[in-house]
């Protein structure tokens, strides 16, 4: 799509997922971007899905653009003894009998994908790509962080070569994984305290922003009128979502739900998108037990470590879902 000439170059890191799939197809529908790579992730779901969810949005949108597989395991998370635990919330099903969720297996509505994923693993990829580009790259990362922190590990070097980070996790005020973390964090919190440390320019957009960055029922209804692909496809996960929240986690508006991994994607397009942030220290919780993958704000002001982040605490909410069905609305076929 269009000239790349005076592009953000970015990549975006995914386990699609809905919210995913949405911020995939607003930056690619943006053009605002050279969009360099998607790298896939294990999260939301097991990564066969997650990848092949990612080539089905890619192949419908932006065939050119590579989609490359990465890992299917967190860091060490499962290793640890102390992590004996999980406690997410129990199966619901509707009055049909229909399982309540927040992601779906497999995007079926939408055409098959014509893309297959790269023979590269996305962490080689990653090294790779960002050394050797002639411009400092932009990351998104909205899955786990498990690809990038691998790759800082195989070479640290790379950090130098990143114009910026923006990261979809943690949780400030509010927790959806666990009592308290939030599922980027909770899934890889070794992988998310290695990314936050690694030096480089991080945003982070935690839940304290993502929840408020939500489509509505009125929304649902608009993209419906439109009867293109996108719009019928984004109306139903809306509708999925909105369901899932109504049941395990209300939110501010009724009859909403968030669109977290969209907020990342807007707020490189329009950082006006989020109304209050602040430069802190953010660190997360590794040791097990029940702040495991908890995000730490350091706020004294005595504190002597470096702030690592720009933390997005709120967003305007009306700007959002206005910014993002005019993406959306792009797709017209
Ligand atoms: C994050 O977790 C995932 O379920 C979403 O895709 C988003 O990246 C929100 O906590
Ligand atoms: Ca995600």
């Amino acid at each position: 799509m269009g000239d790349t000439m005076n592009k953000r170059k970015i990549i975006l890191d995914v386990d699609t997922g809905t919210d995913d799939a949405i911020a995939l197809m607003a930056a690619i529908l943006s053009d605002a971007f050279e969009i360099v790579g998607v790298t896939t992730v294990a999260g939301n779901l097991p990564l066969p899905q997650t990848t092949a969810n990612t080539l089905r949005v890619v192949s419908l949108l932006a065939p050119h653009i590579p989609v490359i597989r990465g890992c299917a395991q967190p860091l060490v998370r499962d290793l640890d003894p102390r992590r004996k635990f999980c406690d997410n919330e129990e199966t619901v099903v509707d009055e049909t009998g229909h399982r309540i969720a927040f992601h779906v297996e497999e995007f079926a509505s939408l055409p098959p994908a014509t893309l297959q994923p790269s023979g590269q693993n996305a962490v080689c990829w990653l090294v790779e790509t960002i050394k050797n580009s002639p411009e400092k790259i932009t990351l998104i990362l909205v899955g786990p962080q498990t690809n990038f922190a691998t790759a800082l590990r195989a070479d640290e070097s790379i950090v130098t070569n990143i114009e910026q980070i923006v990261i979809m996790g943690g949780g400030f005020d509010e927790r959806n994984s666990s009592s308290s973390a939030e599922f980027n964090f909770f899934m890889d919190p070794e992988a998310a305290q290695i990314v936050l440390n690694c030096g480089a320019d991080i945003t982070l957009i935690p839940l304290d922003a993502t929840h408020h960055a939500v489509l509505s029922m009125e929304d649902v209804q608009e993209m419906r009128s439109w009867n293109t692909v996108v719009g019928n496809f984004v109306a139903d996960i809306t509708e999925e979502r909105i369901k899932a929240y109504n049941t395990f986690q209300p939110l501010f508006k009724p009859d909403s739900a968030s669109m977290h991994d969209a907020l990342c994607v807007l707020y490189l397009l329009n950082p006006a998108v989020i109304t209050k942030s602040e430069l802190f220290r953010v660190d997360v919780v590794t040791g097990g037990g029940v702040c495991d993958g908890q995000s730490i704000i350091d706020a004294r002001p005595t504190a002597k470590k470096r702030k690592n982040c720009l933390v997005c605490l709120r967003t305007d909410d009306e700007l959002f879902s206005r910014m993002l069905l005019d993406l959306l609305r792009r797709a017209n076929f």
